[in-house]
């Protein structure tokens, strides 16, 4: 019976597909991530693996003897070595399209988080603080009329601009290639960051994305922007964010990834200005059963000698 090993719980649903299937399955439970080493030791013997965007799987777990397939639980896979897998014969799929929506909501949940200031607002009345109704209190970024820049208009960055239409943002796009079927305004880095109101980003991390927006890029936003990450933490130098949002160039920023996960900049853990969620973009009930039925599905397929159908090496 082919053993898979699974990095961290996942939806009953997931595991059922493997069972019904006679795979032979093992699960690391527990709040952190795998280590390294019980990683290694536990893909010894196994046919398949299910790891989390948690868990490096470069060259040295894709050489453990007997791994076939690598059925990644998220649909970003700069943790997975595409390159050495393919080099060994390994399978490796995705989930893409199940957590787009999932994802895409808690994109708009930071941007009006960060553009109407609720962090500020939830610690004013938690600390008995509020003294009436001003004029002037708390005042934010009207969405209505505001310029949205996409970077990355993919599945997420295409359900971010629907989103975001409905709250009268007018959208633009930077992406590598057009995409005319969008009906988007597609423009360069530069102009997106010098003309919009809120920049979001929804590309991979890949070496050209890598820090993609660092000190200049911030530098070029325009003053009172708001920053929005729901991709990947390295897409942005965190540090120079960091001194962004002290100097005010940046008003707010929303950030579900972080530079260094699981850990977040102590100077953004200071700034009531900045929206923090712990890399929950899909963790809706609905999402996460889908992507773990789907990185199920992949695994069977793959190690019954059928394609998977969301194979990516
Ligand atoms: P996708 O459909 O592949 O979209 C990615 C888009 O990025 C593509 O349209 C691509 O278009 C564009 N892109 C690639 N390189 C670029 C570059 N250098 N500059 C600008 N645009 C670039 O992927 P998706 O499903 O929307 O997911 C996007 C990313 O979101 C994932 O890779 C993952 O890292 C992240 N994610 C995070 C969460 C979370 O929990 N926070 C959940 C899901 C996904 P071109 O090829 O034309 O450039
Ligand atoms: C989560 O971050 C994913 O890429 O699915």
């Amino acid at each position: 019976m082919p053993r898979v090993f699974v990095t961290q719980a996942i939806d009953p649903a997931g595991l059922a597909v493997l069972r019904d299937a006679g795979l032979d399955v093992a699960e690391h439970r527990g709040e952190r991530p795998i280590g390294r080493g019980p990683l290694l030791a536990a893909v010894k013997g196994c046919a398949g693996v299910i790891p989390m965007p948690t868990d490096r799987i470069d060259d040295a777990v894709l050489a453990t003897a007997g791994l076939r397939v690598v059925a990644h639980h998220a649909v970003g896979y700069d943790n997975i070595d595409l390159e050495a897998a393919k080099r060994r014969g390994v399978i490796v799929t995705n989930t893409p399209g199940v957590l787009t929506a999932a994802t895409a909501d808690l994109t708009l949940a930071l941007m009006l988080a960060a553009a109407r200031r609720l962090v500020e607002a939830d610690q004013l009345m938690r600390a008995g603080a509020f003294a009436g109704w001003r004029p002037l209190l708390l005042r934010g970024l009207a969405l209505d009329g505001a310029r949205l820049g996409i970077v990355g208009l993919g599945r997420i960055g295409r359900a971010v601009a629907r989103r975001a239409a409905a709250f009268g943002l007018q959208t633009v796009h930077c992406s590598r290639s057009d995409k005319p079927d969008a009906g988007i305004e597609r423009v360069d880095l530069e102009t997106l960051l010098a003309t919009s109101d809120i920049v979001s980003l929804h590309c991979p991390l890949t070496a050209e994305t890598r820090h993609l927006i660092d000190a200049a890029a911030l530098a070029r936003m325009k003053p009172g922007a708001i920053l929005i990450n729901t991709a990947r933490g390295p897409v942005v130098d965190e540090a120079a964010l960091v001194e962004a949002l002290e100097s005010g160039h940046i008003a707010a920023a929303g950030l579900d990834v972080f530079e260094d996960e699981p850990r977040a900049h102590p100077g953004l853990r200071a700034l009531p200005q900045a929206v923090l969620a712990p890399h929950i973009g899909s963790a809706t009930v609905a999402a996460r059963r889908q992507m773990a039925l789907k990185a199920a599905r992949n695994m069977v397929a793959a190690l019954a000698g059928d394609t998977p159908p969301d194979r990516i090496a």
